[in-house]
């Protein structure tokens, strides 16, 4: 049995602002095994920065968590004292932001940013802090590290910031490191560099990562598990390959189809989902995801969003319809449509149970 490092149950994390109640993750459920690369996908403001935010504790104003566990090692996070919260952040969890340069400080050497956050958390001295910098650089392939520990985060690329920003996370021995957009600011040859270096860190350190990206080709390449989330809520979970050969939301269907595949020449054109998620503080009724769904039936419009059910081994989603009760006539008119309201009209396909086809 793998040991449960993290496990998140029924978070709710909400903003209170004049617009309303944002409801930025609505009851999300999820863990994290010691060891494991655990991938969060969803579009833009679908709450994935916020749930890791909570983990921390660092929602920002006017944000709360206003129910729900965040267990650690069976360590209540919700319920630490400023000093726990302080010790489990870089102790236990530390995390990476999408754009390294607004998290180093420009007028610090590198070297002794790496130190400090070392030393701040009170497990290395300072003259043993100062040794273990050197070999984090060289542990995260930074060339030349005697020498760059020298450097100011402007005399360093992106690239290699991002580096020394995971040598800084990890330079507590953290047992979770949570990666958020960690590669979105770089161009693609980098990104390829850091996800493959978070690859050997996760394989020679036993660092579990809980990786977030819009990028589900990023997820293929890192994580064994996959959390899809929609609107602040989580709308299919499973294995990595399992989700990729057999999605069974519409959702997490239509985020595979935006992606690009390396092992397999595509015959259908790259589209992006039609739509934008809902507003969070006022989202539309039923399933959240129907107004931009291509198989809505009306049940999807009216009724209560399902909850999560099993839909293959270990592989569970919250859809009224579900990928493998579309036809294929059903699935070729959507991806049409997606294309071309034209062209769907004249197929003309017989859709299981949906109603029109792809609201177009
Ligand atoms: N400062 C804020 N004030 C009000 N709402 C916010 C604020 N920050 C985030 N939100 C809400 O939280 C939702 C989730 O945000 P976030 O977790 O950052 O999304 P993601 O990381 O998936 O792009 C957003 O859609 C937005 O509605
Ligand atoms: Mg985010």
């Amino acid at each position: 049995m793998p040991q449960t490092l993290l496990q998140v149950e029924d978070l709710h994390t909400q903003f209170f602002t004049s617009r309303g109640v944002v409801r930025a993750v609505d009851g999300v459920t999820f863990h994290v095994d010691a060891g494991e690369t655990l991938g969060v996908v969803g579009e833009s403001g679908c709450g994935k920065t916020m749930t890791a935010l909570s983990i921390l504790r660092l929602v920002p104003d006017p944000g709360k968590i206003t129910s729900g566990r965040i267990l650690f090692r069976g360590r209540e996070v919700t319920k630490m004292t400023d000093e726990e919260i302080r010790d489990f952040r870089g102790n236990d969890v530390a995390m990476i932001f999408q754009d390294p340069m607004t998290s180093l400080n420009p007028v610090t050497k590198i070297g002794r940013q790496i130190e400090e956050a070392m030393t701040a958390h009170e497990r290395f001295t300072e003259t043993l802090a100062r040794g273990r910098v050197i070999e984090l650089l060289k542990r995260v392939r930074v060339p030349a590290a005697e020498s760059r520990v020298n450097d100011y985060p402007h005399q360093f690329s992106g690239g290699m910031r991002q580096r020394a920003m995971i040598a800084m996370g990890l330079s507590n021995e953290p047992s979770l490191l949570i990666a958020d957009e960690p590669t979105t600011a770089l161009d693609v040859t980098v990104q390829a560099q850091i996800i493959q270096l978070m690859k050997q860190l996760n394989r020679e350190l036993g660092t579990a990562m809980m990786l977030i990206t819009h990028n589900m080709a990023l997820v293929a390449s890192l994580c064994q598990r996959v959390v899809v989330m929609y609107a602040g809520r989580i709308v299919e979970e499973g294995p990595v390959e399992q989700i990729f050969n057999s999605p069974q939301h519409p959702y997490t269907w239509s985020l595979l189809r935006s992606v690009p595949r390396v092992d397999e020449a595509r015959k259908d054109r790259l589209v992006s989902i039609r739509g934008l998620p809902p507003d969070l503080s006022n989202p539309p009724p039923g399933c959240k995801f129907h107004p931009r769904c291509p198989f809505v039936i009306d049940k999807c419009k009216t009724d209560p969003e399902p909850s999560l059910s099993e839909v293959g081994v270990n592989q569970v989603a919250r859809c009224w319809v579900l990928m493998r009760n579309v036809t294929e006539e059903g699935v070729e008119a959507a991806k049409a449509s997606a294309l071309s309201k034209d062209a769907a009209a004249k197929l003309k396909a017989p859709v299981m149970e949906v109603e029109g086809n792809a609201g177009g």
